[in-house]
C-alpha cells in the first residue's frame, strides 16, 4: 500500500486533521461570545469528531460559577446555538471536560491558581499540557491578561514541549498606535506564531471561497485585474441599528467596528496576488502587499474618497428604528459614523485605476456582504442601441444566500434584436445541501492545529490601521461640520450615490 494512502480503516471516522490534546481557556467566560458563538462550535467540532479525545475547556470570568451550573448554562446555549443539533450521549462525553474557573483579570495569584487547576485537569483528562488561552475580555484588558500569563508561568516560551496559543479578540487596537503599542505588548510576552488575531470573517466558507474560486479555477483569473475590471464593490450593510451595544459602539463607530478588520480582510483576499502556498506566511504576505499598497487619500481631496453617515429613525423591513442619537449609551450630539463609504485605490500592478468601493453600515433594508467585480464594456458595440446599458457584474455573495452570480446581456427571445441582462446563479444551499460551519468552528480547530493561515498578522493590522487611522484624524479635524444623516432603513446619505456618479458608477441595488 502507499505509504501516504489515506488508512481505509480510518475514513469516515476520524479527520486527518485532529489536533494534539489540548485544554482551550476562555477569558470573558460570561460574556455573550462565549454562550453564543465559542462554546457551542467547540460542540460543533466534537459533534464530527474534530476535537481530540483528551480535551478540556475552561471559562474563566470574575463571577462566581461553579462547574456544574456553568455546564447547565452552556447545555442550554449549545442547545439553542451550534449547529449540530444536542444529543444526551454528545453532550454527556462533552460536559465532562467543561470547567468554570473564577478570578480577576488583575490578580496574580488567581493565575497561580489556574495554574493549578490546569494541571489538575491535564492529569485528569490525559492533557500533556496543551493550551489554547482566548482573550475575549473587553479589549482594555488584553494588555494585562497577556501580562498575567506570562508572569505566573503559564505560557511556554522555549519553543518546544506542550503549546501555549493566545487567540486575541477583536478589536486588535484602535488606532494605528494603538495596535502598535499592542503588537510590542503582546511580541515582548509571546512568538509571533503564538499569537492569533481573530477576524471572524476569516472562518467563514465564503470568504475562504473567494480564494478557492480565483485560484482553483481557470475561468475567472484572467480577467481579475485592470484591462477588464471597471471597478470593484464591497458591501457589509447590516439591518440591525445599535441593539443595546451604544457603550462600545459609540467610541468605536462602522469603520472601527466593520471596515478596518472585516471589509479590509474582504479587499484583500480579493485584490492579492496568488501566493506561492497557502500556508500562513505566504497567504499573508500576500494580504500585506496588498494593504501597503492602497493609496492614501490626496490632501485636500478627502470629501472625494470618504463619504459618512448616521441614521435617523426610520424603519427596517416593518420594524421601527429609532435614531442612532436615541439609543441608549450613544452620548448627545454624537457624531459617530453607522455608515462609511469608501473609495480606494490599490497601486500596483493589477489593479492601477480600478477604484474600490467599500461601504458598510448599520440599519440598512437588510443584511447582506458581497463582492461585486463590475465590469468594462465590450470593446466595440456590436449591437449599437440595442446592447444593454448594464455592465457584466460578477458578485461573490458571502451572506446570507451564499453563492456566486455571473449577470450578463442576453438575447430576448423573439424576432428582434433586443438585449437584456440575466443572472447565471451559483447557490451553497441547493449545490451542496449542507449549512456552512460556523466561523468559530473553522478558526478555533485552526489554532489547535496551530495553523495561522485565517488570523491576522501583526503587519497586517498595522497597515490597515494607517490607512483607517488617517481617516479617523481628519474626522477629528472636521468635527464641526456634524455628520450626514440617512434614514435607517434606506441605503445610506446622497453624498455615497453622489461619490460614485461623478465617476459615472452606482452602487448596486442589493
Ligand atoms: C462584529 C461587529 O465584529 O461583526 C458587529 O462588532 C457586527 O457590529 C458583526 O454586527 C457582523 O458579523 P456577521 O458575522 O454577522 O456579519
Amino acid at each position: 500500500m502507499n505509504a501516504f494512502a489515506p488508512n481505509p480503516l480510518r475514513q469516515g471516522l476520524v479527520e486527518d486533521r485532529l489536533p494534539e490534546p489540548c485544554t482551550v481557556v476562555i477569558f470573558g467566560a460570561s460574556g455573550d461570545l462565549t454562550k453564543r458563538k465559542l462554546v457551542p462550535a467547540l460542540y460543533s467540532l466534537m459533534a464530527e469528531r474534530l476535537l481530540p479525545p483528551s480535551f478540556a475547556v475552561v471559562g474563566y470570568a470574575r463571577k462566581e460559577v461553579s462547574d456544574v451550573a456553568f455546564r447547565g448554562e452552556m447545555k442550554e446555549w449549545c442547545g439553542k446555538h451550534a449547529r449540530h443539533k444536542q444529543t444526551e450521549e454528545l453532550w454527556s462525553q462533552f460536559e465532562k471536560g467543561i470547567y468554570f474557573h473564577t478570578g480577576d483579570y488583575d490578580t496574580p495569584e488567581d493565575y497561580q491558581a489556574l495554574k493549578g487547576r490546569l494541571d489538575q485537569i491535564d492529569k485528569e483528562r490525559g492533557i500533556p499540557g496543551n493550551r489554547v488561552f482566548y482573550v475575549s475580555t473587553p479589549p482594555s484588558t488584553f494588555p494585562i491578561v497577556v501580562k498575567q500569563l506570562s508572569d505566573n508561568g503559564l505560557i511556554n516560551k522555549t519553543g518546544t514541549g506542550p503549546f501555549t496559543r493566545v487567540i486575541i479578540e477583536k478589536p486588535f487596537g484602535t488606532d494605528l498606535q494603538s495596535a502598535r503599542d499592542l503588537n510590542a505588548h503582546c511580541l515582548k510576552h509571546l512568538a509571533e506564531d503564538q499569537i492569533y488575531r481573530i477576524d471572524h470573517y476569516l472562518g467563514k466558507e465564503t470568504v475562504q471561497n473567494l480564494m478557492v474560486f480565483r485560484f482553483a479555477n481557470a475561468f475567472f483569473e484572467p480577467l481579475w485585474n485592470n484591462r477588464y475590471v471597471d471597478h470593484v464593490q464591497i458591501t457589509g450593510a447590516e439591518a440591525l441599528g445599535i441593539e443595546g451595544r451604544g457603550g462600545y459602539f459609540d467610541h468605536a463607530g462602522i469603520l472601527r467596528d466593520m471596515v478596518q478588520n472585516h471589509l479590509f480582510q474582504v479587499m484583500a483576499l480579493t485584490a492579492m496576488e496568488p501566493p506561492v502556498s497557502l500556508n500562513a506566511t505566504d497567504l499573508r504576505d500576500e494580504k500585506v502587499k496588498v494593504l501597503k499598497a492602497l493609496r492614501p487619500i490626496p490632501e485636500g481631496r478627502f470629501d472625494e474618497f470618504v463619504v459618512r453617515g448616521q441614521y435617523r429613525a426610520g424603519s427596517v423591513a416593518g420594524r421601527p428604528i429609532p435614531s442612532y442619537q436615541e439609543e441608549v449609551g450613544v452620548t448627545a450630539g454624537s457624531t459617530t459614523e453607522t455608515y462609511v463609504a469608501l473609495k480606494m485605490f490599490i497601486d500596483n500592478w493589477r489593479w492601477a485605476g480600478v477604484p474600490f468601493y467599500l461601504r458598510s453600515a448599520k440599519a440598512m433594508p437588510k443584511k447582506v456582504t458581497e463582492v461585486a467585480l463590475v465590469f468594462k464594456d465590450a470593446p466595440h458595440r456590436l449591437f449599437g442601441e440595442k446592447s444593454s446599458n448594464e455592465p457584466n457584474v460578477l458578485a461573490i455573495r458571502i451572506q446570507p444566500d451564499e453563492g456566486i452570480s455571473m449577470r450578463f446581456g442576453s438575447k430576448v427571445p423573439g424576432n428582434t434584436l433586443d438585449i437584456n441582462p440575466v443572472n447565471m446563479e451559483f447557490r451553497y444551499g441547493t449545490s451542496f445541501g449542507t449549512e456552512p460551519p460556523e466561523a468559530y468552528e473553522r478558526l478555533q480547530l485552526d489554532c489547535m492545529l496551530g495553523d495561522q493561515a485565517l488570523y491576522t498578522r501583526a503587519d497586517e493590522v498595522e497597515a490597515s490601521w494607517k490607512y483607517i487611522s488617517r481617516i479617523h484624524d481628519e474626522w477629528k479635524r472636521s468635527f464641526a461640520r456634524g455628520i450626514p444623516t440617512y434614514e435607517a432603513g434606506s441605503w445610506g446619505p446622497d453624498e455615497s450615490d453622489a461619490m460614485l456618479r461623478r465617476s459615472n458608477q452606482a452602487w448596486r441595488r442589493l
